[in-house]
């Protein structure tokens, strides 16, 4: 990771060896006991998390992220996972769910993370546990073209909550969307709806189930590590403002490079992390002390997401996040 040679502007976080030591120092060990709340509330810890979960407090989470690998045989830095069968893949999410369970407390979220070919299986295991109540498809363009088959182009994140659904939180207010007008229609001479700001006309708009606003982080975004899966702090960004209030608490059992700890922090919120690998732990405890000098999440600013490309980030926020000479596609 750290001998690659990158490009002047390239931004991707690499730790060096000195680096590791100290932010290792930080990851919290596997716990052998039970924990308190406030013991496991901030922390990123290090394990294997069908270990530690049973650890963890009952209902403690007002949200849980679950982005496990998919069922495709990928590396993640020292251990492989390997795809298998439809039904080995839905024995792999019936093993850890239950544990999930117990987490999340009544009306909590759930957002579990997948692709076309695992999303079946996601489905199922979910609805055995949760309340399901919508599937997000993002379109996340990444990826080389197949010859001999379609692009994978999307991936599906399933919404659920755990019973009572009445007891679910949703702030619709606090995930609008920024977007560009086409058509400006007005009404007795005044915009309908529309505004003229930053040089253009845009309409704030209810965020809806398909989402074709967020890039994957490259290298250009200081958000950018090494991990083959990370996930952009926008789209978890939407996820813990539409499920969460300030100061609930997110859990992620499969934190990767920490996206979800991370934004969770930018918003106020705490956050429990459990990832297996050391390095991309490192990666998480670096992104989460960055986000004490800078809260910027790319695409979002004055409390809406941008739509893709308006290129609306304000010079302040830009400065901010040390992205002025090269303006930020969110
Ligand atoms: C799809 S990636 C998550 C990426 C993450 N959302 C991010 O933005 O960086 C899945 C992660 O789960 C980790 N993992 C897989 N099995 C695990 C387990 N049993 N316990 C803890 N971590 C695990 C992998 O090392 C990998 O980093």
């Amino acid at each position: 990771m750290a001998g690659k040679v990158r490009a002047k502007n390239n931004r991707t976080i690499v730790l060096n060896d000195e680096q590791k030591a100290q932010l290792a120092r930080e990851i919290a060990p596997a716990p052998d006991a039970a924990l308190f709340p406030d013991e496991a509330a901030n922390r990123v810890f290090q394990g294997d998390c069908m270990e530690i979960m049973p650890r963890l407090p009952d209902g403690f989470a007002a949200m849980a992220l679950l982005d496990p690998p998919y069922n495709l045989t990928k590396t993640y830095n020292q251990s492989t996972f390997r795809s298998r069968s439809e039904d080995a893949y839905r024995d792999y999410l019936a093993s850890w769910m239950p544990l999930v369970k117990r987490l999340v407390r009544p009306g909590g979220a759930v957002y579990l993370c997948c692709d076309w070919k695992c999303t079946a299986a996601c489905f199922e295991i979910l609805r055995q546990h949760f309340i399901v109540r919508n599937r997000i498809t993002w379109q996340r363009e990444k990826g080389r073209a197949a010859e001999s088959n379609w692009k994978n182009a999307c991936e599906d994140i399933w919404y659920a909550v755990a019973p009572p659904e009445d007891a679910a939180v949703f702030h619709a207010d606090a995930v609008r969307m920024k977007r560009k007008v086409i058509a400006p229609y007005r009404e007795n001479g005044r915009p309908k709806d529309w505004s003229e700001e930053d040089g253009g006309k845009f309409r704030l708009t209810g965020a809806s189930n398909f989402w074709d606003d967020i890039s994957v982080p490259f290298w250009s975004m200081p958000e950018n590590t090494d991990h083959p899966t990370q996930k952009p702090e926008k789209l978890i960004a939407k996820l813990i403002l539409a499920s969460t209030d300030p100061g609930d608490l997110v859990f992620d059992p499969f934190s990767g490079s920490g996206t979800t700890a991370v934004t969770a922090k930018k918003l106020g919120r705490a956050f429990t992390a459990i990832e297996q690998d050391l390095d991309y732990c490192c990666l998480a405890l670096e992104r989460l002390h960055r986000a004490d000098a800078d809260r910027t999440i790319q695409g979002y600013e004055d409390g809406v997401f941008w739509e893709r490309n308006t290129h609306s980030v304000s010079s302040s926020a830009r400065l901010r996040s040390g992205t002025e000479a090269n303006p930020p596609l969110t």
